[in-house]
């Protein structure tokens, strides 16, 4: 990969901002141009209605994102819903990455390092699930940001953990 030095001038006015209900049909697009790399399928009325309720679920809860520059073009998205299940375990809340893109001509310019800084700036627990077809930076850009990784048959799981993290800080190194 080349990094360029200065980032183009259509990087420089990206915002973060937390996604709302008129951002969905953005999402929904921006999500179908990053599906086959995810991978995810959109090939069905099923698919289609599913992915579009995910879709709605996240934004409801408030904690999703989108990146957009200032003409209102969508960069990307996280989108974010709470782990019910972890969440009646611990009694506390779990925030499950349920996807996220970053349009091509956008990439590597740090947008979704900033956008899951955002997610990470929460300070619940967060989990992710990246699949093994996935060929991205995804791994390394989550393990980058303290994420603990478990292999599993065909996916990796990611987890953030808050405590975990503190204790990095406060833990003086032998
Ligand atoms: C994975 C994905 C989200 C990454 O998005 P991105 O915005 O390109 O990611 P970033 O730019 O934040 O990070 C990519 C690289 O740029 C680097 N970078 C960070 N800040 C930077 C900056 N200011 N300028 C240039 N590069 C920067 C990162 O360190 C990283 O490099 P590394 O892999 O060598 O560590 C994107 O490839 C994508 O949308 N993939 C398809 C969908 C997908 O797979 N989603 C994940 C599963 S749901």
């Amino acid at each position: 990969m080349t990094r360029s030095a200065e980032p183009p001038e259509s990087m420089k006015d990206v915002e973060i901002k937390t996604a709302k209900l008129i951002h969905i049909n953005a999402i929904f697009q921006a999500l179908q141009e990053v599906a086959n790399e995810i991978p995810t399928r959109i090939d069905s009325e099923q698919r289609l209605a599913s992915i579009t309720e995910t879709i709605r679920n996240c934004v409801a809860s408030n904690h999703s994102l989108i990146a957009c520059t200032s003409t209102g073009e969508i960069a990307g998205f996280i989108l974010i819903t709470f782990d019910e299940v972890e969440k009646f375990l611990r009694n506390k809340p779990v925030l499950e990455l349920r996807y996220g893109g970053i349009i091509n001509k956008f990439r590597n310019h740090g947008i979704f390092a900033r956008m899951l800084q955002r997610v990470i700036a929460y300070n619940y627990k967060i989990t992710a699930e990246v699949s093994k077809l996935n060929q991205t930076k995804i791994r390394n850009i989550l393990s980058g940001h303290g994420f603990i990784t478990h292999e599993e048959k065909i996916k990796y799981k990611f987890i953030w953990n808050p405590q975990q993290q503190e204790g990095k800080t406060t833990t003086p190194s032998p």
